[in-house]
């Protein structure tokens, strides 16, 4: 995921670069309502990817599931040039985040015991926004251990974790579960009611049961009774969403049929991060990979993420030729390095990028209406679309040029600094520019400027 401390930034200069500071009012239940969040998401949710999703829109973002005990023994570093802040395990960055998300970042926990749960929430409390409990996962490792799904039918270890959290955490630190249906719509509404009385914020709702595989569509019809039903316990808790959303324009369309008050993304978002946008990036290899790439090189993401990361890439092709886009991505599948993808991406202007979407942020919606309004996401398209002009020359010139040398990095299999509990395989997917449906551009709800307040201080 990050680097290790020792390791220095690639594009690291003696000076030590300006970090925001940030006021900001806690999460409350309306934060979590009328927006559209980024899921969590094990390794394709890394730091890169959640600013990126915050920059086109994202209201908020999930981190990866993070299993309490992983976290405990952790060592919290501070990179002192870009304000990256890690917490490194034993031979890996078990964590990595940056001040700039905190307001908007929920820390997802895999957990089976309410103690546990509470001290690997105090470590890492300070640089985040809330928490969310995993009660999804459905794979063995989370659930042989009693974690993620299996707490689904232990309903009383869950509230006990949930409950814990909520009287350990200081006010200003928000609580939430992510929960799959049960089986039943009585027994999902009686899980449901013992949720809310717990006193968490929001709740997610996977509109998959256990035992559905991710292919199998989501059944979302099943999802307004349970709206309802929370809207009843009258405590103003936000339902959210989750499963096969794809976007901007069609979160809307599922808020309209199920009542929810906000949606969740995973799939959609792995393949487009812009997909929170009215208008989303298209001809990704042109418009956004170059960017993602540079910034992740500044945030010292380890290169086999970001590898990883961009090989599940995949948008609507408008323009350029298939051959040069299929060169292109040859070109990562082969790159073992930063280094490697030099001649497509050079120069590596990462904290230009990142002072791009610093400005970003800092346009954004304040505490009550986190979805950033329609034109500063589009503000920060067009910056992004200068920002990566010279990279499609280079593109372009370099393309006939590149050999197509090796074998598949098997790294991008391993990625060797990422958590013990990864959710999938990843399938080195060489992308052969498969379209990904994306919304059209479409007008957004308005919303209050303002509140977030960067404060520069050189520290
Ligand atoms: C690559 C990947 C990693 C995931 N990791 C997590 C995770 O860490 N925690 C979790 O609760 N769900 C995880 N999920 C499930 C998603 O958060 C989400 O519930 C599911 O994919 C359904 O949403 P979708 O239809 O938008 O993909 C993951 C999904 C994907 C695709």
């Amino acid at each position: 995921m990050s680097r290790r401390p020792s390791s220095s930034s690639p594009t690291s200069s003696p000076r030590l670069a300006k970090r925001p500071r940030l006021e900001y009012e806690p999460l409350t239940p309306d934060d979590y309502k009328n927006g559209v969040m980024l899921a969590p998401m094990v390794r394709s949710g890394s730091l890169p990817t959640r600013l990126y999703a915050l920059k086109h829109g994202a209201s908020l973002v999930w981190s990866p599931e993070v299993v309490d005990k992983a976290i405990l023994h952790s060592e919290r570093v501070v990179d002192p040039v870009t304000g990256v802040v890690s917490y490194n395990g034993k031979s890996k960055a078990i964590f990595t985040t940056h001040p700039i998300e905190k307001p908007y970042l929920i820390y997802q926990i895999g957990s089976s015991d309410p103690e546990t749960a509470i001290q690997a929430a105090k470590i890492v409390m300070q640089d985040v926004a809330g928490f969310d409990l995993n009660c999804g996962c459905p794979k063995p490792f989370s659930t042989h251990a009693g974690m993620g799904a299996a707490l689904l039918t232990n309903p009383d270890l869950l509230c006990a974790i949930l409950t814990a959290l909520r009287q350990a955490m200081p006010p200003e630190i928000s609580i939430s579960a992510k929960i799959r249906l049960l089986p039943t719509q009585e027994d999902t509404l009686k899980l449901v009611e013992r949720i809310v009385n717990t006193g968490v914020s929001a709740l997610t709702v996977h509109c998959r049961t256990r035992n559905m595989r991710q292919k199998e569509k989501a059944v979302i019809g099943r999802l307004r009774e349970i709206v309802e039903f929370v809207e009843g316990m009258g405590r103003g808790i936000a339902v959210i969403e989750n499963g096969d959303c794809e976007g901007y324009e069609h979160s809307h369309k599922i808020r309209e049929m199920t009542g929810a008050h906000s949606t969740m993304i995973a799939t959609a978002a792995e393949a487009n991060p812009t997909c929170f946008s009215p208008a989303p990036l298209v001809d990704l290899e042109n418009t956004f990979i170059p960017s993602y790439m540079r910034l992740a090189r500044y945030l010292g993401n380890h290169w086999s993420n970001t590898k990883f990361c961009t090989t599940q890439f995949k948008g609507i092709h408008v323009a350029g030729s298939r051959a040069g886009l299929k060169t292109f991505r040859e070109t990562i599948v082969h790159a073992k390095s930063y280094e490697d993808m030099d001649p497509h991406i050079a120069p590596w202007t990462g904290e230009e990028v990142f002072a791009q979407i610093v400005r970003a942020l800092e346009k954004r919606s304040g505490r009550r209406h986190l979805q950033a309004l329609p034109e500063v996401v589009l503000d920060a398209q067009q910056e992004e679309a200068k920002e990566n002009a010279s990279a499609r020359n280079v593109l372009e010139q370099t393309i006939e040029k590149t050999p197509l040398v090796g074998e598949v990095d098997p790294t991008i299999l391993r990625a060797p600094l990422w958590p013990a509990n990864e959710l999938r395989i990843p399938l080195p997917a060489f992308v052969t520019g498969e379209d990904v449906p994306t919304p059209s551009p479409t007008p957004a709800p308005t919303a209050p400027r303002n509140s977030i307040l960067f404060l520069a201080s050189a520290t």
